[in-house]
């Protein structure tokens, strides 16, 4: 307990379990080197202990513990150890070279633990708890004791335990909820119970640790210091036992964003939480859902027209943080079908394309379009679209509508209807090759003497659902053209394209041969 823990009423001690506890939860085995990583990044990230592992359980815990406790520069580094000598001593080996040592020794108290799991009775357990935090003081100054299963346990027993662990000298008092059953109000009520019954309560520091298995262990945390307690055990992402432990980063993101309701203090650099997050997925390969709250990769993200619409305006409309507060650069608003015209115009903006009125409305319709069919619209998706549509302006032909049969019963047949200087006109035509079929229609509609020198098909982006974007070359009188279309269709893209090519050309010849422009073909 620092000085200013001791006498600042208000301020909450973090102790990050994401070493022990986290990595306790099966699949999160973590390395050697692993651990140093994380160790070293939660240091940096403000947490005032840091539960570096359990060092009887293996020689490789013993290592990491030992190694974390030589290495790390400003927070305290704790071990766990069972209620037996040989845990306590092993233990206050592993963290003997740390600035600030803690031995975290626990037994189960609740009737059911007891009786089933370590066949004592109370009397016996209650002879222990002395024992064992006597040894761990013994040791070093900082001894934390865990009450197992305590939100099980009977509340008599339960303040007789506290009383005695203290009186052994005991500085932290954890009563953890190891099965995740409590609720809020409950979990409150212990803490304020047992602080208010034992009569040396004020010489300890009250410890939160709460399982997600009902999803309350943050609600619980928080409860829990409303009840008196000051040190909230927690993990990075959540990860823990079963499902897991309370998520560092929601409480401290929870304290931050509520500090009118919950007034407490903490050391937490909440910038770093996205990077201490990655870094806890990418050791563990646990991935980190989605929607997680905080850390999820759409926790600042928005797709629906109408909050993309609020967030232009004002950020705070549908975000209660700021992305910079917890490490992400930005907010994204993620263009898809739900998108609306004032996202879509802002999208354009930041992508540098300024298009009129008319190109925009065209522009935002063939994205809806393309937001309907396919998962994901990406950049060069809205790129490819705005520069087909920035090449279309002002053209005397559009495509209006093409359909094409094709397959292996030839002839392939394109019925295409242009709108040419205002009019609709269609016409079928077969070919060799739907590609084939497309030009012949567009030659019969738009009659010409220009040769197609190049046609080259790519996809925008990657996927069988990609936009296909096609370039295509016109040669006539020794004059070349080169222009692009882009549509998902690849034979949308390349009627566009080659329909893009001819009202290039028609504008050239405009410049050499005005008399020519009347004429379409
Ligand atoms: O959940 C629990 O009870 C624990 C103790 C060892 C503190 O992790
Ligand atoms: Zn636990």
């Amino acid at each position: 307990m620092t000085s200013e823990t001791a006498t600042n009423k208000s301020r909450v001690i973090i102790f990050d379990t994401t070493l022990r506890d986290g990595e306790q939860s099966p699949g999160a085995t973590m390395t050697f080197e692993e651990k140093l990583e994380v160790a070293d990044l939660l240091d940096a990230l403000g947490v005032d202990v840091i539960e570096a592992g359990f060092p009887i359980a293996s020689e490789g815990d013993f290592e990491a513990v030992s190694a974390i406790a030589k290495r790390v520069k400003r927070a305290s580094v704790a071990g766990l150890a069972r209620a037996a000598y040989k845990d306590i001593d092993r233990c206050a080996e592993a963290v003997r070279q740390a600035v600030r040592p803690r031995i975290h020794t626990f037994i189960s108290t609740s009737p059911l633990h007891m009786k089933y799991k370590l066949q004592k009775e109370p009397d016996e357990v209650l002879a222990m708890v002395s024992a064992q935090v006597a040894r761990a003081r013994n040791h070093v100054a900082d001894v934390e004791w865990s009450a197992e299963d305590g939100t099980r346990t009977e509340m008599d027993f339960l303040c007789r335990c506290v009383e005695a662990a203290i009186k052994a000298g005991a500085t932290t008092i954890n009563i953890p909820d190891t099965v995740g059953y409590t609720v809020p109000d409950e979990y409150e009520r212990i803490f304020r119970t047992v602080i208010e019954r034992v009569p040396n309560s004020d010489k300890a520091i009250f410890s939160v640790h709460c399982h997600n298995d009902l999803g309350l262990a943050v609600a619980n945390t928080l409860a829990g210091l409303n009840g008196g307690a000051r040190q909230i055990e927690c993990t990075i992402n959540g990860i823990g036992e079963r499902a897991g432990n309370a998520a560092l980063e929601e409480v401290a993101m929870a304290l931050h964003t509520r500090a009118d309701v919950m007034p407490y203090t903490n050391n937490i650099d909440t910038t770093m939480l996205t990077r201490a997050s990655r870094l806890v997925s990418a050791v563990t390969s646990f991935p980190v859902q989605y929607n997680k709250a905080i850390v999820g990769r759409n926790a600042f993200a928005h797709e629906s027209g109408i909050h993309q619409d609020g967030m232009l305006k004002n950020a705070q409309t549908y975000e209660i943080m700021t992305p910079e507060s917890v490490g992400v650069s930005k907010t994204s608003l993620v263009m898809g079908k739900h998108s609306g015209r004032a996202a879509f115009r802002s999208k354009l903006k930041e992508m540098g394309y300024e298009l009129g009125d008319n190109a925009l409305e065209d522009a935002f319709k063939r994205f809806k379009d393309l937001a309907d069919r396919k998962k994901i619209v990406y950049d060069e998706d809205i790129e490819a679209l705005a520069d087909d549509e920035i090449g279309h302006t002002g053209e005397r032909i559009r495509v209006e509508a093409l359909t094409v049969i094709a397959g292996t019963m030839g002839p392939q047949t394109a019925t295409l209807t242009l709108e040419i200087d205002g009019k609709s006109v269609t016409k079928q035509a077969t070919g060799n090759g739907p590609i084939d079929a497309i030009f012949n229609a567009i030659h019969a509609l738009a009659p010409h003497t220009a040769t197609l020198e190049h046609f080259q098909v790519h996809a925008v982006t990657e996927g069988t659902d990609a936009q296909a974007e096609v370039s295509v070359r016109l040669a006539e009188d020794g004059k070349t053209v080169n222009a692009k279309g882009a549509d998902p269709d690849t034979l949308v893209a390349a009627a566009r394209a080659y329909i893009a090519a001819l009202n290039k050309l028609m504008v050239k010849r405009k410049k050499t041969k005005p008399e020519a422009m009347g004429q379409v073909g």
